[in-house]
């Protein structure tokens, strides 16, 4: 087969260490995915910066370079936020072009409106790198406990914080100094008020609780409550305790509605979520059927979240040479209502 084209939009964590793993598997692509697949174009800010280790004829600082360009079968949205990015994917999945993205941000409030721009255009939009790095969750939830009824979904969905609170549990490091190593790391986000604030991992609620139950939950009706106000006083009077201190996400199906939150949460040290640390993320999840089931792996960072762009981008490439992209959306056909932040709140 002949090369599928993909374009990076971005090259910082996420996008270098994409670039690295697609290096690493470009022998072995044709027999993964079927054909090589070619990285033809990079986007970036600055296009003058030194990169090394990349070739420097892919960078581009111009987007109409990609999107006028037929070749381009799959477009790689690696640099976050909510504009550009939101352009440019509309605009790539308009052009027929299919989407591989890790931006929790704009899933979380433009996902449903992108999925269907997906499925008008018979386009792949895949997002498995938006919720929890590593661990396969996006699918599973899509596909494999497509039969569950799914009542609840609970866990660690931010590295930045669980890092922050297993270092002051640990070593007794403060947070200013915790929260300097995680993103020296590559887990925070470019501004990182979304991770201590809760507000990743209420996107990263959102994103669940929408495809988990067959409905729409954006970011802005999630309780979140961060790590902020949580002193080293706590860590010692939970360790005193047989506790943990860990900031949790959960999202459950109730009569009254759904009902997302983040908050941190008091666990006893024989639960298995104690036992998550540093910038591991669990999932777990509650079905009528499967019964319960945890997702663990590593949740942040440059190589997990490659390998989770990396796979999508290979089920994308084998969906594009099989002429069937498009054919798993994430259908929102119940339109639960979803329960006020004030109400969750005054529980
Ligand atoms: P970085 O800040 O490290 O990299 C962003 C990249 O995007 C840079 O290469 C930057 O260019 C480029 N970029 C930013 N804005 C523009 C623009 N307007 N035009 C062109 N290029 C632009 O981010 P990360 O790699 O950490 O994160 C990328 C995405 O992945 C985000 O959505 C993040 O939430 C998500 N994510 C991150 C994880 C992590 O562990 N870091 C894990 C899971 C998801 P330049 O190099 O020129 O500055
Ligand atoms: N900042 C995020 C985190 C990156 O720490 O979990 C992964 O989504």
């Amino acid at each position: 087969n002949k090369p599928i084209r993909i374009a990076l939009l971005g090259l910082g964590t996420v996008g270098g260490g994409v670039y690295k793993l697609l290096s690493m598997r470009a022998q072995e692509m044709p027999q993964i995915a079927g054909a090589p697949i070619e990285i033809s174009h990079i986007l970036v800010r600055n296009a003058n910066k030194e990169r090394p280790g990349v070739d420097a004829a892919l960078l581009t600082d111009n987007w109409q370079d990609i999107v006028s360009d037929p070749e381009v079968s799959i477009v790689v949205e690696l640099m976050g936020g909510m504009e550009p990015a939101h352009t440019y994917i509309s605009e790539a999945l308009a052009a027929g072009k299919n989407v591989v993205t890790a931006n929790k941000d704009l899933m979380a409030v433009h996902g449903g409106e992108l999925l269907d721009l997906a499925e008008q255009h018979h386009c792949d939009l895949q997002f498995e790198a938006a919720v929890a790095g590593a661990i396969p969750i996006i699918r599973p939830l899509k596909q494999c406990l497509a039969g569950n009824e799914i009542s609840e979904i609970m866990g660690i969905v931010n590295g930045t914080t669980n890092y922050i609170l297993t270092r002051m549990t640990q070593d007794g490091m403060e947070f200013d100094d915790a929260l300097a190593m995680a993103t020296e790391l590559g887990y925070a986000e470019a501004d990182p008020t979304a991770d201590i604030e809760g507000y990743d991992a209420g996107r990263k609620m959102a994103i669940m609780a929408s495809i988990a139950f067959h409905s729409r939950v954006t970011f802005e009706q999630v309780y979140t409550e961060g790590i902020t106000n949580i002193h080293a006083t706590d860590i010692r009077y939970a360790k005193e305790m047989g506790k943990a201190i860990k900031l949790l996400g959960v999202a459950c199906n109730t009569p009254e509605g759904i009902e997302v939150r983040v908050h941190p949460m008091l666990i006893p040290d024989s639960h298995p979520l104690a036992t998550v640390n540093d910038a591991f993320n669990a999932v777990f999840v509650h079905g009528d059927a499967l019964d319960d089931a945890m997702f663990m792996g590593r949740g942040a960072g440059e190589m997990p979240t490659a390998s989770a762009v990396t796979g999508d981008i290979i089920d994308t490439a084998r969906n594009l040479l099989m002429g069937c992209t498009g054919r798993i959306g994430c259908t929102c056909y119940k339109e639960l209502p979803v329960k006020a932040i004030d109400d969750i709140k005054s529980k």
